[in-house]
């Protein structure tokens, strides 16, 4: 009855689950592109709409393309009032990336193409989706500080847009140009396990808005996205360079994980993580960033030396985040606007040529268990 079983590959380490147009991941040489382009090409030169465009399907934009496509996402920008009642409802701690993965369900049951999985449904609820998140995540902090929720404006870009919704006050042009990279920096990475799990959930052909829930549901945990708020954690824990040795030495002789490093697939510097370090240099005249820099550094060089391994894209991400003035509680909810685009370039590659994702086990429950009523037990 029972057959030779082969091991599990734990993890899914090294198993192809599906061929992609959109990422790649070279983690021998420290390499990613998207659509072919290599993002050290691309950071800094394109913002987060011609990426966008690019993963879901376009191709990078000409400038007409580009000035008819940025309007159509930021017109997008605005949340059912359902939706905005719900946040308000939430309790006051609630952690955001739950509220943020609520709503996105939530939003769902009022679009006006939910239960439809067409291309141009989909196209449509693609945009809507997006750019919801943005605002939804804007509209979680304003409520919190107490302030009143912001409208998109349409003269601005998509980065400037969320940093606008969310601070009330139009960013600076070096604000615009640093966050927009950042969304471009986090906007794909292959199968990841949150891309893993939208185009798992869409194999089943339920809809954009259940896999991107359940992208955001696996995006929260600190093996993933949620590693940039536990890095800002960390740098306040040590506070001064000088204790980064002791503290870095005490959490590796007792087993524990230094945040925002290490990776499944690199095995060599995320070029993700050079690009957001030189962002932290550029803004270190802000109040804390000097600081926080410094301690990184000395943890980046430290963890090196003991562990070999390095900063992964959610520690200089912290850094950065904290100069644009955005709270810790919040870096994940930035990471996700940004795979948002990814998220969704996957589900619309994954419906054009759908096979349900289901893998197999072993089994070890045992056979031929002795059956006992519930009464006799
Ligand atoms: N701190 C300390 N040691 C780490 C580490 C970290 N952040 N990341 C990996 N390692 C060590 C492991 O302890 C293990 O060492 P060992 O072989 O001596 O036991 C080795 O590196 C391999 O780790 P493993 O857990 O098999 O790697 P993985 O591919 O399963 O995990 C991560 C990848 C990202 C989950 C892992 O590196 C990690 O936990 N990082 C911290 C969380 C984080 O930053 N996540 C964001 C990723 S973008």
């Amino acid at each position: 009855m029972e057959k030779k079983r082969k091991p599990p590959v734990r993890g899914l380490e090294g198993i192809v689950a599906a061929d992609t147009r959109l990422c790649y991941v070279d983690g021998q040489n420290g390499k990613l592109y998207y659509c072919g382009y290599d993002i050290d090409e691309l950071a800094g030169r394109v913002c987060f709409e011609e990426i966008v465009h690019l993963l879901w399907g376009g191709g990078l934009p000409d400038l007409d393309t580009l000035d008819d496509w940025r309007p159509q996402l930021v017109a997008e920008m605005r949340l059912p009032a359902q939706v905005l009642d719900l946040l308000r409802m939430a309790p006051p701690g609630a952690n955001p990336m739950v509220l943020l993965r609520t709503a996105v369900s939530a939003l769902g049951l009022w679009d006006p193409d939910g239960g439809r999985n067409s291309l141009p449904a989909n196209e449509r609820k693609a945009r809507r989706i997006l750019a919801q998140v943005a605002t939804i995540v804007a509209a979680i902090y304003r409520l919190r500080q107490g302030e009143p929720i912001i409208t998109a404006d349409k003269s601005l870009g998509f980065a400037a847009n969320f940093l606008y919704m969310f601070h009330g006050k139009v960013p600076s042009k070096q604000d615009q140009a640093v966050f927009d990279t950042l969304l471009v920096l986090h906007a794909d990475h292959g199968l990841a396990a949150s891309t893993f799990a939208a185009r798992a959930t869409v194999s089943t052909l339920a809809g954009m808005h259940s896999a991107i829930a359940a992208a955001l549901a696996s995006l929260k945990g600190p093996l993933h996205g949620g590693a940039n708020t536990r890095v800002m954690e960390m740098l306040e824990d040590i506070g001064d360079a000088k204790r980064v040795k002791a503290y870095v030495d005490g959490m590796l002789s007792s087993g524990q994980r230094i945040m925002g490093f290490g990776h499944r697939v690199y095995k060599t510097e995320d070029p993700r993580s050079r690009h957001l370090r030189r962002f932290s240099q550029k803004l270190s005249k802000r109040a804390r960033t000097k600081a926080l820099l410094e301690i990184s550094s000395q943890i980046e060089r430290h963890v090196l030396e003991k562990k070999g391994i390095f900063p992964n894209v959610d520690f200089y991400s912290a850094t950065v985040q904290e100069a644009l003035g955005i709270p810790k509680e919040y870096f994940t909810c930035t990471f996700a606007i940004a795979r948002t685009a990814g998220w969704i370039g996957h589900v619309l590659e994954q419906f054009t040529d759908n096979r349900l994702i289901r893998p197999t086990s072993n089994y070890t429950g045992g056979f031929g268990k002795k059956f006992v009523p519930v009464a006799k037990r």
